[in-house]
């Protein structure tokens, strides 16, 4: 054991390394047999993410944030390198926590650098593309200069932060001769990235479930449409695709017993389409009722 209580160096020490991309490094480095080292604070990773690998003799997790770890020194002092992933990551989280979100991104990554410098540890240092801010070329380089907006918006916060570490890294660079690599990462999307705190694509996914659309206030003014509509003696088609619909339609008065066309078939959904939607013809069974009631038919070419 080493003063600061892990395995022998040299190891390699992952901040961030319960968050989502932190999780897959760490993974991949115990693979190739490496020791790792994690600091996290679990603020929006989890002990969860490392769940395939916690009993991995080579795994140690240390619970702190980076700057409130007491042995950072001699932990990134017995490391071969440091992957600095730790950071406040999220629109939302930028948004409703500005000040973490500048001082864990400025006080983190300086605390590192400090840390890394007497020995010249060499760091991974990941940026966002975030800092190319509102460019509006097609390609971007490291060296262009940038158009960020202004502080009373607080998600330039994240931005502007991690250009202040970039910043951070280069003055070590130069001045400490440290051997620190700035990635600026683009949108990066997989598993264990949670939509909690703002990621777009996991929201996206979340939106997209079975389901996920119910609930939300439409159902009321779809309902009394729909009632408004079937009401009247001038026909009608509805078009009733899944079982939902269908529920739905055997409560409104007037709409199977009235003039109308109802066209019934499952939901037209990835998950159901197959289940008798293909080949229910509901475009042109509709057209065809509109010709026997003298209406135009309805173009439906996108
Ligand atoms: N995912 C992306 O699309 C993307 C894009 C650009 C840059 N990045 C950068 O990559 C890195 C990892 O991002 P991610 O997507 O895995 O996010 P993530 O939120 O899943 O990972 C960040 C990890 O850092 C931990 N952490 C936060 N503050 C801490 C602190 N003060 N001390 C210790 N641990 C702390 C969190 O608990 C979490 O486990 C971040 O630096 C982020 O800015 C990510």
């Amino acid at each position: 054991m080493t003063p600061s209580g892990v395995p022998e160096a040299p190891h390699t020490l992952i901040t961030g390394g319960a968050g989502f991309i932190g999780s897959h490094l760490t993974e991949r480095l115990l693979g190739q047999g490496e020791r790792v080292v994690v600091i996290d604070d679990f603020s929006t990773g989890s002990r969860a993410n490392l769940a395939a690998v916690a009993d991995d003799p080579n795994l140690t997790v240390i619970e702190s944030t980076v700057t409130g770890c007491e042995s950072l020194g001699s932990l990134v002092a017995e490391s071969g390198y440091v992957f600095h992933l730790a950071a406040a990551v999220g629109v939302d989280l930028v948004v409703q926590s500005p000040i973490r979100t500048i001082e864990t991104n400025l006080k983190a990554t300086e605390a590192i650098l400090e840390a890394a410098a007497p020995n010249r540890t060499p760091m991974l240092l990941p940026s966002s593309s975030e800092v190319y801010g509102k460019s509006t070329r097609e390609g971007f380089a490291e060296t262009d200069d940038l158009l960020i907006g202004p502080p009373t918006l607080g998600r330039w916060s994240y931005a502007c932060s991690k250009l202040m570490d970039e910043f951070l890294a280069l003055a070590f660079h130069a001045e400490r001769q440290l051997p620190v690599i700035v990635a600026r990462i683009f949108n990066t999307v997989g598993p264990r990235q949670t939509g909690r705190y703002g990621m777009v694509l996991p929201r996206f996914v979340e939106a997209a479930k079975a389901g996920s659309h119910a609930k939300r206030g439409w159902d009321a003014i779809t309902d009394a449409c729909v009632a408004a509509v079937a009401a009247r003696d001038e026909p009608s088609v509805f078009i009733l695709w899944g079982s939902h619909a269908q529920a739905k339609a055997k409560r409104i008065a007037g709409l199977r017993d009235g003039p109308h066309c109802v066209i019934e078939s499952p939901h037209p959904s990835p998950l159901s389409a197959h289940r008798g939607f293909f080949g229910s013809k509901p475009f042109s069974r509709t057209n065809a009722f509109l010709s026997d009631h003298g209406r135009e038919a309805i173009d439906w070419a996108l």
